[in-house]
């Protein structure tokens, strides 16, 4: 791979489109006759929808329907209360509810003002009970699932960890919390519905996982798959909750047959709090046992987390513990509380976050136990290899990460004892932990056309979920063709394009990167042979392997003066355009090895003791994750996480109110996100890492291991600063009081 555009900081290709507003996202897509949808939410969170009273909207001008249970179309492919796992979207089949602000009826009007409008007046009756909302008062009730998804089962043990935990010098044994958190995409989830008649149908939706809403839509309304046709060429953000699609895609629609024109639904931002899922509530246990030495002999960390009553949802936050650090001796367990609450879902780095904050706090604790520096104790029971998988890693360079980041951040400065550090009247705390994320790849399929004018069009299903992918795949692209980036035009975001995984999991770069990167190298070979078997080339004759693409330019190795190019070739050849389009599988090295990224996060804060108030002054943060695509998203992408991680250490928090179950943190006004008064100068350290084993383009994935352990550094610099563990997220100031 030639360095010249891979890896470079470019700034991102549709930067332009976005500033100026040509980047049209779902909500604005410009459709004839427009009709407009809003969902009407249930107040209660459990029981039976008897009936609604219309009477109120009936006479309100641009009304066109009001549809419920009573009168809604019935879809072939929806599960109903006598199947209640996969029950997970709402779709007005029935009139039993499940949770607070659930949808139970569709307002459908010429306008979104009526709509809206109607939405608030229409008077349901329900006959409920007092829902179970809080997980403490469940917890009896747990209960393990099947499996934790596709971290595989829900138990992992190795070795003999009570033994191990009992004959150890030192042991620590807490219980962390993390609250329910919500997603806060700027852009709110939106569709725009256009039926062609009434077997075709075309969705611009919000989304990271375009071919999973053209399944999902497919079977509810019972059409093949290929009559679906969605389109998501721009979203505002996603982090788990556009990952698939919820009920109001389908409601929007269903409404769209029903009034027979385009529809549109936007949710409203307190809508996002209920109707996209969540990050649920975890309550987690961790024991670790050393000798005086600071060597780990054994670890337990048990997970409960909670889900809703008709679908699992898992938050697998004891999964990185089974392989991070080097011990002998393991156990984890995952399980599941039902509530009256609505299904959780993915939500940036799904486990890891929450998972980190537990484990690494009481890594933290460990390292006081035993009268060592944090860091060394890391470095003590560094891992070699996954001793749960028993593989050798693909690659890690996390003693570089810790070293790089400790040396930056003026680690060797941090007081061995807590209370010791001051600036004027504030306590000062140095906290760091351990960032870890798996590095998946799926299967993807790409198509690349090289033009007359010697161009290329290169195309994938795929989203840009914000992340830089419509940039990261021009530059992959530009690399393996050998031509510059300005001559590559990129286009995702449409199901009629090859079929790419989700855009969830950080495996976009690696999925359909590898898959731009194969279509292209395949069209770079298509093109020299044409060359070599052109006689009015200048190449005519040669062997491949003596030519080679620069700029454009096919010459031979030996003699820089025979060349030809890629838009005179295109001139002389006959067909219009040269096209290759490959699946690319997964690939099979990485069958023998584990594959993960890994960083190190160092956190300073300064508390102010009387208000309780933290602040983070400074991070420094350093991440091995392969190949960095382009260091100027890589870095943004990290930034991100790490803002992420502050909200989650300090700030964010869903609260249900238990009497009625309904979500009282419903705005940004009472859901504090970090702004930029909360966000300190951060310092992102990429370090170089080759991973031949990986995948095609050797990158591990970044979207989501900036959110794992900075949140734990926080807090473990909070413990330093003021000698208090907050073991209960978010860290408010009344914890420090
Ligand atoms: Mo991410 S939670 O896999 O969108």
């Amino acid at each position: 791979m030639s360095d010249s555009i891979l890896g470079k900081g470019i700034d991102r290709v549709d930067a332009r489109a976005k500033v100026t507003g040509a980047a049209q996202y779902a909500a604005e897509i410009a459709v004839a006759n427009l009709a407009h949808a809003a969902i009407v939410s249930s107040p209660a969170s459990t029981g039976q929808l008897s009936a609604i009273d219309t009477r109120a909207v009936e006479r309100l001008p641009g009304l066109l329907r009001v549809l419920s249970f009573q009168d809604a179309p019935r879809l072939p492919g929806a599960k109903l209360q006598s199947n209640p796992n996969d029950r997970i979207l709402q779709l007005l089949q029935d009139d039993l509810i499940l949770y607070a602000d659930q949808p139970i009826a569709l307002v459908v009007a010429d306008s979104h003002e009526c709509a809206e409008e109607a939405a608030q007046l229409l008077s349901p009756r329900i006959v409920s009970h007092t829902p179970s909302v809080e997980l403490a008062s469940e917890i009896s009730r747990a209960y393990a699932p099947k499996t934790a998804g596709p971290h595989g089962p829900t138990d992992s043990r190795r070795g003999d960890p009570d033994s191990a935990l009992q004959g150890a010098a030192v042991r620590v044994d807490q219980t962390y919390e993390t609250p329910t958190q919500n997603h806060n995409p700027m852009e709110m989830h939106a569709v725009t519905v256009v039926w062609q008649g009434s077997e075709h149908v075309t969705i611009y939706d919000t989304s990271q996982g375009i071919f999973g809403v053209r399944k999902k839509i497919a079977a509810l309304f019972g059409i093949p798959v290929d009559n679906v046709r969605v389109i998501s060429r721009y979203v505002g953000g996603g982090f788990g909750c556009k990952g698939s699609p919820w009920s109001h895609v389908a409601l929007a629609v269903m409404a769209a047959r029903v009034v027979g024109r385009g529809v549109r639904l936007v949710l409203r931002r307190s809508q996002m709090f209920s109707l996209v899922g969540f990050r649920p509530r975890t309550v987690q246990r961790v024991v670790l046992g050393a000798d005086r030495a600071g060597k780990l002999l054994g670890i337990r960390h048990e997970l409960t987390s909670e889900t809703s009553r008709f679908d699992e949802f898992l938050e697998p936050s004891a999964v990185q513990t089974r392989m991070l650090y080097a011990c002998p001796n393991v156990a984890t367990t995952h399980r599941l509380v039902r509530l009256d609450i609505p299904t959780p879902t993915f939500m940036r780095a799904p486990g890891e976050s929450s998972g980190t904050f537990a484990l690494e706090s009481c890594m933290d604790e460990l390292s006081y136990e035993l009268k060592l520096d944090p860091l060394e104790l890391r470095l003590r029971n560094y891992a070699e290899r996954d001793e749960q998988e028993d593989k050798p890693w693909s690659s890690k360079s996390l003693r570089e990460c810790y070293r790089v980041a400790a040396s930056r951040f003026g680690w060797e400065k941090r007081s061995k004892t807590v209370r010791s550090m001051r600036a004027g009247n504030a306590l000062v705390g140095f906290g760091m932990a351990t960032a870890t994320y798996p590095a998946r790849q799926s299967a993807a399929s790409a198509r690349a056309r090289l033009r007359k004018d010697g161009s290329v069009l290169v195309q994938a299903g795929s989203q840009d979920i914000g992340t830089g992918t419509y940039t990261i795949m021009a530059q992959i692209a530009a690399d393996a063709l050998g031509i510059p980036v300005e001559r590559v035009t990129f286009e995702l975001g449409d199901t009629t394009l090859p079929e790419t995984p989700v855009s969830g999991g950080s495996q976009t770069a690696a999925s359909t990167g590898s898959a731009v990167r194969r279509a292209a190298l395949e069209l770079r070979q298509k093109v020299v042979t044409l060359a070599l078997s052109d006689p009015t080339s200048a190449l005519h004759g040669m062997r491949v392997d003596e030519v080679e693409v620069v700029d454009g330019v096919l010459q031979s190795r030996a003699r820089r003066d025979k060349k030809d190019s890629y838009s005179e070739l295109m001139a002389r050849a006959k067909e219009p355009e040269i096209e290759v389009e490959l699946h690319t599988p997964e690939k099979p090295e990485r069958a023998r090895y584990s594959c993960h990224s890994f960083g190190a996060p160092f956190v300073e804060v300064r508390v102010d003791e009387e208000l309780g108030e933290v602040r983070v002054t400074r991070v420094v943060a350093a991440y091995a994750a392969g190949k960095i695509l382009n260091a100027k998203t890589a870095r943004s992408q990290l930034m991100g996480g790490i803002v992420w991680g502050i909200g989650f250490a300090l700030l964010e928090r869903t609260v249900r109110d238990p009497r009625s179950g309904r979500v009282v943190t419903r705005d940004l006004a009472d859901y504090h996100l970090p702004v930029n008064a909360d966000v300190p100068e951060i310092d992102v350290v990429l370090v170089d890492e080759q991973d031949p084993y990986v995948n095609d383009v050797g990158a591990k994935g970044i979207g989501e291991i900036g959110i794992t352990g900075v949140t734990a550094a926080i807090a473990n610099a909070v413990y330093h600063a003021t000698g208090r563990r907050v073991r209960s997220l978010p860290i408010t100031p009344d914890k420090l009081l």
